[in-house]
């Protein structure tokens, strides 16, 4: 037998040799959580398609983000649920609606962690869609960048460290950036969902915002599944727009968009593990069918080997105490 001089196997022996050669690897500071802040008191209310993943109320929100910290996460995602729903999403632009309160006593409380909030108006809108409708049922672009620069405003005069737009308008990053600049807001950055595709792994979020809509779908705003190249156009406008980061949404079934736009652009790329990604694997692992934790840690390190510099997922906290050990 004449092997080549190349053998693979040499450097893979054991643990150290494999430590030593390693491409990626996943650290702590890669890592955002997501929180959802309630309208209400004492509310700890943990999402069925999501376990470990619960609704909060500010003072509980509160302890949750200094137990994010206390685990070295850099940052978190806020989401508001607010108490009233109507057809303008009117909370969402409140400077005393759920996220800017939840975000205000964050500020206050945990000093040393980053608080982004995602703007959008799916979780306000008595109809779930993301911005307000227009006669003919679909979302009225032009009038939806006006509340989501408002909306956006609300946040950053509330102490928001970054904005984070998931509502897929055309131009919202520039209407977004040209409202924070004109009220001394320039300095703070915006990391726009920029490839955000109409995905059902999106449902049990759905479940834990309240933001299912009434009729229809988000085909007309999010992207179409099958779609690779209109990803770089997404990505190419917004950071046209101000950008400072750019995401691809959801992550798994997206591994090659990730991979493009890191190529294509040098922005930090961000990647959305989403709900359905996250519940597929606690449900698994409920089963007993596979190692939940083995499969959620290869998932988050494929997602950065895809070339994603930060991970937003539910399953920060538990990453983080795996990356401790
Ligand atoms: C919209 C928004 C959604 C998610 C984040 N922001 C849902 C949607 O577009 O329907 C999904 C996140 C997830 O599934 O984890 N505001």
């Amino acid at each position: 037998m004449n092997f080549p001089e190349y053998r693979p196997r040499r450097l893979r022996k054991n643990e150290l040799f494999r430590r030593m050669v390693r491409e990626t690897k996943l650290s702590v500071d890669d890592l955002i959580y997501p929180l959802f802040a309630a309208a209400g008191k004492g509310i700890r209310k943990e999402v069925p398609s999501m376990p470990g993943v619960f609704q909060l109320s500010v003072e509980n929100l509160v302890k949750e983000a200094k137990e994010v910290r206390s685990l070295g996460i850099p940052a978190i995602l806020l989401f508001g649920i607010p108490a009233k729903k109507d057809p303008l999403g009117k909370d969402a632009c409140s400077d005393k609606g759920i996220i800017q309160t939840a975000v205000r006593a964050v500020k206050d409380a945990v000093p040393g962690i980053l608080v982004i909030t995602d703007v959008c108006f799916c979780e306000y809108t008595d109809h779930g869609h993301c911005g307000i409708l227009s006669g003919d049922g679909d979302v009225d672009n032009d009038a939806t960048l006006d509340i989501l620069a408002r909306s956006a405003l609300t946040h950053a005069r509330a102490g928001a460290d970054m904005v984070a737009p998931s509502d897929m308008m055309d131009g919202r990053v520039a209407a977004i950036r040209e409202a924070l600049d004109g009220d001394g807001f320039s300095g703070l950055p915006i990391m726009s969902y920029a490839a955000k595709y109409a995905s059902g792994f999106y449902g049990p979020f759905r479940d834990a915002a309240g933001s299912t809509p009434k009729s229809g779908d988000r085909r007309s705003y999010q992207m179409d599944p099958p779609n690779a190249r209109e990803a770089l156009r997404e990505v190419a406008l917004d950071v046209q727009e101000g950008a400072d980061i750019v995401m691809v949404k959801p992550a798994l079934a997206y591994l090659d968009i990730i991979c493009r736009v890191r190529d294509a652009f040098d922005l930090p790329v961000a990647a959305y593990n989403v709900s359905g990604e996250y519940s597929i694997v606690k449900a698994g692992a409920k089963l007993g069918w596979i190692d939940g934790e083995r499969m959620m840690m290869e998932i988050l390190t494929a997602i950065k080997r895809a070339g994603a510099d930060l991970i937003l997922t539910y399953s920060a906290k538990d990453a983080a105490r795996i990356l401790a050990r």
